[in-house]
């Protein structure tokens, strides 16, 4: 069997690929990415830009499963686009199942929210591919502590209001996306890779607190102040309403997802919050 890993110079795509490889010596690996190079023997390496759909058709070809892991590129339109071709290309170059790496809470909401392309991408593999697999992931426990690093002086932590996250590690979103690729009896599954427990923004503080031995606290702030704040740090226009929106999903619930999906498909229980904060904060 053949199994193909989009975005493999990425962060995700490099750990797949590392999960594949630790647990299955048996099966051939092709890593997908504008920059073949970076992909490391015995993966093969092939080109595939989501914007050239035509090299994506070549790149496709021979593979029995794949991974699509949409770009990071947040210009509205921009991933929705790309993940439609990269469907159609994978459906024209006969791919038999193709896994889509979605996102906890996805539902019908149009451009520029920042949910709209994966909700078009859910419903474009649906409607194009025979077998399809769909993998939301909750948020990235890691990036998570990055903005608590970023703001770790000021002892706040920022919200839009009371939040419930089931924060996910990002290795464990790989292994659960490996778990599928490997495994069997997943055609027509939607699963949703979360953390073991929600966290609210007091109990995100307190954990804060308790790995680093810090005074911090959590605060609800308007949204007319958290923009203010944002934007007087420097921060370019796109990614200030980018953090807007996903402070409001933390509040509106979209993260307050909590699944045995990662154990059932990574056959090991998600890491902790409080786990992924020690490694990161502590290093
Ligand atoms: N749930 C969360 O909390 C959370 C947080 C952060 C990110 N994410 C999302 O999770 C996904 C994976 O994250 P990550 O950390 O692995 O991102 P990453 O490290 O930025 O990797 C993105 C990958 O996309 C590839 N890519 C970018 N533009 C491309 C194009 N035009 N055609 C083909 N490939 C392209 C890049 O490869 P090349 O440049 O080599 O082509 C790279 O391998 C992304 O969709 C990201 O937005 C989720």
């Amino acid at each position: 069997m053949k199994i193909g890993v989009s975005g493999a110079s990425g962060n995700l795509g490099q750990e797949v690929l590392s999960a594949l490889r630790r647990q299955h010596t048996n099966v051939a690996l092709v890593g997908i990415t504008r920059t073949p190079s970076t992909v490391p023997a015995p993966v093969e390496g092939r080109e595939g830009d989501y914007d050239r759909p035509d090299l994506l058709v070549q790149a496709y070809r021979g593979i029995d499963r794949l991974l699509l892991i949409p770009s990071a590129d947040l210009r509205p339109g921009v991933r929705g686009r790309q993940l439609k071709a990269a469907i159609d290309a994978a459906h024209y170059a006969g791919v038999p199942h193709v896994v889509l790496v979605s996102a906890a809470g996805t539902k019908e909401v149009t451009e520029p929210s920042l949910g709209a392309p994966y909700w078009e991408g859910e419903q474009h593999l649906i409607r194009t591919v025979s077998q399809w697999t769909i993998l939301r992931m909750n948020y990235y426990a890691e990036s998570m502590a990055e903005e608590i690093k970023s703001s770790f002086g000021s002892g706040i932590l920022a919200g839009l209001g009371p939040e419930r996250v089931a924060y996910v590690s990002r290795d464990d979103v790989a292994a659960a996306a490996a778990g599928i690729l490997i495994g069997e009896g997943h055609a027509g599954a939607i699963y949703n890779a979360t953390g073991p427990a929600t966290v609210t923004g007091e109990e995100r503080a307190a954990l804060v607190a308790k790995v680093t031995g810090a005074q911090v606290s959590f605060a609800p702030l308007s949204r007319d102040q958290l923009q203010g704040g944002l934007a007087q740090a420097g921060l370019p226009e796109e990614v200030v309403s980018a953090i807007l929106e996903i402070k409001s999903n933390f509040v509106a619930g979209a993260f307050d997802i909590v699944t045995g999906d990662v154990e059932r498909l990574a056959g090991h229980p998600p890491t902790s919050f409080q786990d992924v904060l020690s490694e990161t904060l502590e290093a």
